[in-house]
């Protein structure tokens, strides 16, 4: 996991990088931070390694001359579009009763975004701090937009690993009606045509494999299964169409689409 990082800013943004440098330190994060001239398309061409900048627009993910945050604002398009009808996720994870859902994987957040949309109440667990910082600074970059601020008010965030936190609500006896997981999936690399019509399409994602372990290392979540059982009604794995089964357990039902496919693990015995 990436420990030491640049952040790269303009000397009108300083204070806010400042601010940016402490929250990730005080996540196990060093922090280098350089005041550049301008941060344009140049600055970054010529500055291809893995950094983080900070503009008017908030903190950056940025590499190989792009740039990459959790833009929540720029799926409002893709919200306003979305229903409960048309969403396969939100079948899987029967939004319509407007569930309490414990997202274990964020990411970037955007599941979670659509699911909160949905009706859903979200909790949004993160172990990655750099991630999970930019999630908090587009989690509040969102309050004060017109459209967003409803939904995200649905989305609560928790810097964890989701194990000890899913550990840890089992222990107290709470359950939820869902616990989603969109772990990370190797295969989907192995097949370097599909991953490279893919990374054009979604440089989010090119970025966000260069801040996660390689294959190797890669922790495939596997053990969160089973520990999710012990607190969801539902637990709902989102795989890519043909990947094998999460801890190769066999789902009690399925939702496939094109690209990706929804398994459910359904415990009856479960009660709030
Ligand atoms: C494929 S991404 C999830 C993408 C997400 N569904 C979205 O819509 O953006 C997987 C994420 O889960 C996180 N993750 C994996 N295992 C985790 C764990 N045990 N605890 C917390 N986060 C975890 C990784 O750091 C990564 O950010």
């Amino acid at each position: 996991m990436v420990s030491d990082i640049r952040l790269y800013t303009e000397s009108e943004h300083l204070e806010q990088a400042q601010q940016f440098q402490a929250v990730l330190f005080s996540r196990g994060v060093h922090v280098e931070l350089s005041t550049v001239e301008k941060l344009n398309a140049r600055f970054f061409r010529l500055n291809p390694d893995l950094a983080l900048c900070c503009d008017a627009d908030g903190l950056w993910l940025c590499a190989n001359g792009m740039k990459m945050q959790p833009d929540w604002k720029a799926e409002v398009g893709r919200l306003k579009r979305a229903s409960l009808k048309s969403e396969m996720i939100a079948r899987a994870c029967n939004l319509g009763e407007k569930p309490s859902l414990i997202d274990a994987t964020a990411g970037l957040g955007h599941d979670s975004l659509l699911m909160a949309h949905l009706g859903a109440h979200v909790t949004l667990v993160e172990r990655h701090p750099i991630l999970f910082t930019l999630l908090e600074d587009s989690h509040r970059r969102a309050q004060s937009d017109a459209f967003l601020a409803n939904v995200v008010a649905r989305i609560q965030l928790v810097f964890s690993d989701s194990a000890d936190y899913l550990i840890q609500q089992a222990e107290q006896n709470h359950v939820v009606d869902v616990v989603y997981l969109d772990p990370m999936f190797p295969q989907r690399d192995q097949n370097q045509q599909a991953v490279k019509k893919q990374a054009q399409v979604k440089k989010q994602m090119q970025l966000l494999h260069m801040l996660l372990p390689e294959d190797g290392e890669m922790d495939l979540g596997d053990n969160l299964l089973e520990l999710a059982q012990k607190i969801g009604k539902r637990v709902v794995v989102k795989r890519p169409r043909l990947a094998v089964f999460l801890a190769d357990k066999q789902p009690n039902h399925q939702w496939q689409g094109d690209a990706c496919r929804f398994d459910a693990y359904f415990q009856h015995d479960l009660v709030a």
